[in-house]
């Protein structure tokens, strides 16, 4: 690999690379226009993981809600995974997300999504339940999952 990722707050030169991903990890992707209000909104913040030649190879986001965040689109380049990326990015996020006043922080997952379930498990989040019939394309049950500070 090159030399080590750097994680930056998400601009909107990003977007174009952001989307690429985006549109290779989801069955129902995030838009141009949901990720461009989302970094124009006070209450998201996202990052992405970035090479020094601009090559973004992941990203990621909370959404807070007082001291409680919301992670979402948390993805990473399916040739870069499995190199400790989202692992680092969320770790940089969540110390963000602390700076901001956020204690604790909750996300979905897809129930069969085991590498990231246990993406988040080693970050320390726990399974707190089960949110039915949650996603569509497929239609799948979610797994909540909490970090408390
Ligand atoms: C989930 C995802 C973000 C993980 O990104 P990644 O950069 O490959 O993950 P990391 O290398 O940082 O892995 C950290 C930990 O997560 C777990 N993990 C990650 N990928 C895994 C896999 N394929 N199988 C099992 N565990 C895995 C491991 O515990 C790993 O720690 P280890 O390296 O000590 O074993 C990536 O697979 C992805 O983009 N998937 C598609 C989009 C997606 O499903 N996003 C999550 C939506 S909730």
């Amino acid at each position: 690999m090159q030399n080590e990722a750097a994680v930056l707050l998400m601009t909107e030169q990003d977007l174009e690379q952001v989307l690429r991903i985006e549109e290779r990890s989801f069955t129902v992707p995030w838009t141009e226009k949901d990720f461009l209000d989302a970094i124009k909104n006070d209450y998201y913040c996202f990052v992405v993981s970035k090479f020094s030649d601009g090559e973004i190879v992941g990203y990621c986001g909370l959404y807070q809600s007082d001291t409680d965040a919301y992670i979402t689109n948390v993805a990473v380049a399916e040739k870069y995974r499995r190199k400790r990326i989202a692992e680092k990015m969320l770790n940089k996020l969540i110390e963000i997300g602390n700076l901001h006043g956020i204690i604790n922080f909750t996300l979905e997952v897809r129930v069969s999504n085991k590498p990231a379930i246990n993406l988040y498990k080693k970050l320390g989040f726990n399974s707190v339940g089960i949110r039915k019939n949650f996603y569509r394309e497929p239609e799948e049950d979610a797994n909540i999952m909490w970090l408390y500070g």
